[in-house]
């Protein structure tokens, strides 16, 4: 089990635990994570999710085994977990434990509170993989920090500090690393004392500006994603990966 989950005192903890891996995020994860967030949604019991990594890691995103193994089938498991994701009516409340790359930074688009460890590194190396963004970040990254920042961020891949995604509009704060799981739980917490019926009206009225246009980007990303995985720019970024190389994408 990759994908641990536990409810305590109105909490529901989702926790990614594949360190071996880097917590490299698996299409049977995937799976797990939308039951998890479905599960979230639906046990009365549950205020507020916490979503957090391993010490040192978040996740190094999408397994890139995965990726040269993945059916094309129309929507892969990656793609019920964004919905789950956006569709949880209740609060998300993440703990970036460590590094945050590819999905590990995109999915903090679609969190509450994001709270980074002052050791994390973030990036959405999309391209040097031969790939594009996912997770309606094409829409939402150039929205939240202008042109100019979401270049660097999606076209050069650029990775960025803690401090960077605070500023960008991304996270709330950096904290020392032994101190972020502990502070995003305090803050998961205080859902325990507020009306539940108001957070979850509030959180709905705060996206449904964006809601049609998130989910019209997934969809838009998704194919072109799934055509690029194909292309051989991709397999040269992901051989290049498991020979522990430099792409060379010279002859493209
Ligand atoms: N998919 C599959 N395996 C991955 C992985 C991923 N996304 N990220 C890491 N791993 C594996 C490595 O292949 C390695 O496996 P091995 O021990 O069998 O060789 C193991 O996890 C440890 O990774 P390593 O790269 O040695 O750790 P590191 O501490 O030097 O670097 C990262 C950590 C996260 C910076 C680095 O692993 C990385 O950049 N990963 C890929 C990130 C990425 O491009 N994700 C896809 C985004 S769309």
């Amino acid at each position: 089990m990759s994908i641990k989950t536990a409810v305590v005192d109105g909490v529901a903890t989702i926790e990614i635990a594949r360190p071996e891996k880097k917590n490299a995020i698996t299409r049977a994860m995937y799976t797990q994570l939308a039951v998890a967030f479905d599960a979230a949604r639906e046990n009365a019991a549950v205020r507020v999710v916490l979503l957090t990594g391993q010490p040192g890691i978040f996740t190094s995103g999408n397994d890139i085994e995965d990726f040269v193994q993945r059916p094309s089938d129309e929507d892969p498991p990656s793609i019920a977990f964004m919905k789950a994701l956006i569709g949880c009516d209740k609060p998300v409340v993440a703990a970036v434990t460590g590094a945050a790359i590819g999905i590990g930074t995109t999915m903090l688009l679609h969190c509450d509170f994001v709270y980074v460890s002052d050791e994390a590194r973030l990036a959405m190396p999309f391209v040097s993989l031969g790939l594009v963004p996912e997770f309606a970040s094409s829409l939402i990254v150039p929205r939240l920090m202008g042109n100019a920042r979401a270049a660097e961020k999606l076209l050069l891949g650029d990775p960025f500090t803690g401090a960077d995604a605070v500023e960008c509009g991304i996270a709330n704060a950096v904290l020392p690393a032994s101190e972020v799981v502990r502070h995003a739980r305090r803050v998961a917490e205080r859902f325990n004392a507020l009306p539940p019926g108001a957070v979850r009206e509030t959180k709905r009225l705060m996206r449904r500006g964006q809601a049609a246009a998130i989910l019209d980007a997934i969809g838009v990303e998704r194919d072109i994603f799934g055509a690029r995985l194909q292309s051989p720019e991709a397999k040269e970024a992901f051989s290049a990966f498991f020979e522990k190389r430099k792409p060379d994408f010279s002859r493209f």
